[in-house]
């Protein structure tokens, strides 16, 4: 199984990451290949909109992103961290997301073949707060995310009351879930749908 973790803070060793290391962690103890990826390292330039996708399915814009449509073609899990910043994903992550609009063009306009057969989606995602609707953006917009690379929506982990570096360490048994979580994943472990809706 190759499982992508595609971390979208910006602050290193920050929640979201210690979260999707365990993840990882996890994956790579059932047996999976682990690759993760930094956007906070990767320069990705937002969606302008050329609509060239919309003719052929590629993107225009030579950047980091190129590197990144492989992987998100090959992975047979994708695992999205990120912390919530206004009630949304980061900036880095919502990026990188209006750029796979190059694969919902391939799939929604041209209506190519496109892998997904089995492949799943995972939100790990920490927040400050503990208001009911923390989560709701981050989900909704990744949903659509996993829907446009056509995959699953099949987990997601998702922590309230963590705010200063590295506090989800206080946390073990949230880590030992996305651990477990991860080595179910690496094993090939198929899981069914998480519903999105109704989104509160
Ligand atoms: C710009 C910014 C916006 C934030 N917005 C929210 C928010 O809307 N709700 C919330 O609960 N926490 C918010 N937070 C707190 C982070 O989500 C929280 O500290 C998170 O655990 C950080 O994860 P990280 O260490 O992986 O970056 C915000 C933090 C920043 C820097």
């Amino acid at each position: 199984m190759k499982i992508l973790g595609i971390w979208g803070s910006p602050r290193v060793g920050g929640n979201s990451e210690v979260l999707l290391d365990a993840f990882l962690q996890g994956a790579q103890e059932g047996g999976g290949e682990i690759e993760k990826v930094a956007l906070r390292s990767l320069k990705i330039s937002p969606c302008l909109e050329i609509y060239k996708c919309f003719k052929d399915g590629d993107c225009p814009i030579k950047d980091d992103m190129q590197e990144l449509y492989p992987k998100l073609l090959s992975a047979d899990v994708v695992a999205l961290a990120s912390p919530i910043f206004f009630y949304g994903l980061t900036a880095q992550a919502k990026a990188m997301i209006d750029r796979t609009q190059a694969f919902w063009a391939r799939r929604y306009v041209l209506k190519q073949e496109f892998p997904g057969e089995n492949r799943q989606g995972v939100l790990l995602a920490t927040a400050a707060t503990k208001g009911k609707h923390v989560f709701v953006g981050a989900r909704l917009v990744t949903h659509y995310f996993f829907d446009a690379i056509n995959i699953r929506y099949a987990a997601e982990v998702l922590v309230k009351q963590v705010d200063e570096k590295g506090a989800i360490r206080k946390r073990p048994e949230v880590l030992a879930e996305a651990r477990e979580l991860g080595r179910r994943f690496g094993q090939g472990e198929q899981f069914g749908k998480v519903k999105v809706f109704p989104v509160v």
